[in-house]
């Protein structure tokens, strides 16, 4: 315990053990155990967060158009629908996000959007994925990546719903970690007496613990991750066209990509950095880089990446070692205050710390952008209203004759 006492006020954080004599001697073991495993190299990034603004040589880069593809549609279905039948592709479906925007408790993909009766996320997910086996006939493993916070409900949901149709023996479960948060000021926050308020660590960390849950272990045949967000109910997962045309290109990996609007428009942007493929953030574009166009009139950097890309297993395996960059976020994180209150912040109170999967794709080596249509393909749900939320998914999810 003086050692404990030590190292925390060592690291000015002793104020986590406000309400520690009270706990359970098994409470309190819990609690030294959570604090033994803090990565404190992390949290102090708080302080110095991580440039990820210096960034190296950026280009455009060479992708699969609309027209491209269209141009060989055949041939990449086929080849994709192949490499699903032999069992080469497995979908990751990220789902270990708390929502916060959303401002709902439950996992994202409980979420119902629907009118008239229910539409669940979920729901859309697997309707989507079964489609794609019943077009190949073939099972498709399928690994659900839940966080501490969310894997029970998640079970139940799917289970409850009876997975919405899909084969129970080709769904695996696996939890990400989790990281602690801080205030504006380093100070770690408490979720309760004893009980660090620990979040998901982001969706970067996926591969090592998918591996560490040894959740691959029964589908050794898998040489593609399809990796993809939850929140979009217009996600096409396990498309044989695009699995088809990343194998014909040779790539490590390939992302499905947006075509910008407009040169402002907040989405990260595929591009090469260094002569490596690299996704880059709205944000860091230049003006003069936002506004460049390429020789046929469009935008240069015109590949908005809308979360789904497909990863070699291979080169995932010879990259695993590799530590990508931390990302330091504001949030709304809810906490135990000084007084023992549980509070609820209505405005941004701190910092998490996230790895995020766009940066595996600088790792990856290559990486093929293939564009598809945004109106066929792209409804994020990450606000309530307004930009990306419930009601713009609706009105995409109508047009494409979803009954809501
Ligand atoms: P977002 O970046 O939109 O985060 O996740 P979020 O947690 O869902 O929502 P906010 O920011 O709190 O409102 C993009 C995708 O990555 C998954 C999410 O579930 C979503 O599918 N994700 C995100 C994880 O699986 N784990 C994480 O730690 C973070």
């Amino acid at each position: 315990m003086k050692e404990l006492n030590s190292l925390l006020s060592e690291k000015g954080q002793t104020h986590i053990l406000q309400g520690f004599d009270d706990l359970s001697a098994e409470a309190q073991t819990a609690f030294v155990n959570e604090i033994e495993n803090i990565d404190w190299e992390t949290v102090a990034l708080w302080k110095h967060p991580e440039d990820l603004s210096g960034k190296g040589q950026v280009e455009p880069i060479e992708g699969l158009s609309l027209k491209d593809i269209e141009a060989r549609r055949e041939e990449y279905f086929a080849l994709g629908a192949e490499a699903i039948r032999q069992g080469k592709v497995a979908c990751v479906l990220l789902a270990g996000g708390q929502g916060t925007r959303l401002g709902s408790d439950a996992p994202k993909g409980a979420y119902d959007i629907g009118i008239t009766h229910p539409v669940y996320i979920f729901e859309m997910q697997i309707k989507n994925l079964l489609s794609v086996c019943n077009a190949c006939k073939a099972h498709i493993p399928l690994f659900i990546m839940t966080s501490d916070k969310n894997d029970g409900e998640t079970r139940a949901f799917l289970e409850e719903h009876h997975y919405f149709g899909y084969p129970k023996e080709d769904i695996r479960f696996f939890r990400q970690e989790m990281a602690p948060s801080v205030d504006f000021t380093g100070k770690l926050f408490l979720e309760e007496k004893g009980r660090l308020a620990l979040s998901p660590n982001g969706n970067g960390g996926w591969y090592s613990s998918l591996k560490r849950a040894g959740a691959d272990r029964d589908f050794p045949a898998i040489e593609w991750y399809n990796v993809y967000g939850v929140d979009n109910v217009l996600q096409k997962s396990a498309d044989p066209v695009f699995v088809g045309a990343v194998i014909a290109s040779g790539m490590n990996s390939g992302a499905k990509v947006v075509r910008k609007t407009e040169p402002h428009e907040k989405v990260g942007v595929l591009c090469l950095e260094n002569g490596q493929p690299s996704v880059i953030e709205y944000y860091e574009l230049t003006e003069e880089m936002a506004n460049l166009k390429a020789k046929d009139g469009t935008l240069a950097y015109s590949f908005g990446v809308i979360l789904n890309y497909l990863l070699s297993a291979k080169r995932l395996e010879e990259i695993a070692q590799k530590r990508i960059p931390v990302h330091v976020v504001k949030k709304k994180i809810p906490y135990l205050n000084a007084q023992g209150e549980y509070v609820k912040p209505e405005t941004e109170n701190g910092y998490k710390f996230e790895t995020l999967i766009l940066d595996m794709i600088r790792l990856m080596g290559s990486c093929l952008p293939f564009e598809v249509v945004r109106e066929k393909e792209f409804a994020p749900i990450k606000n309530k209203t307004g930009v990306d939320s419930v009601e713009s998914a609706r009105l995409l999810l109508e047009q494409n004759g979803v009954k809501l």
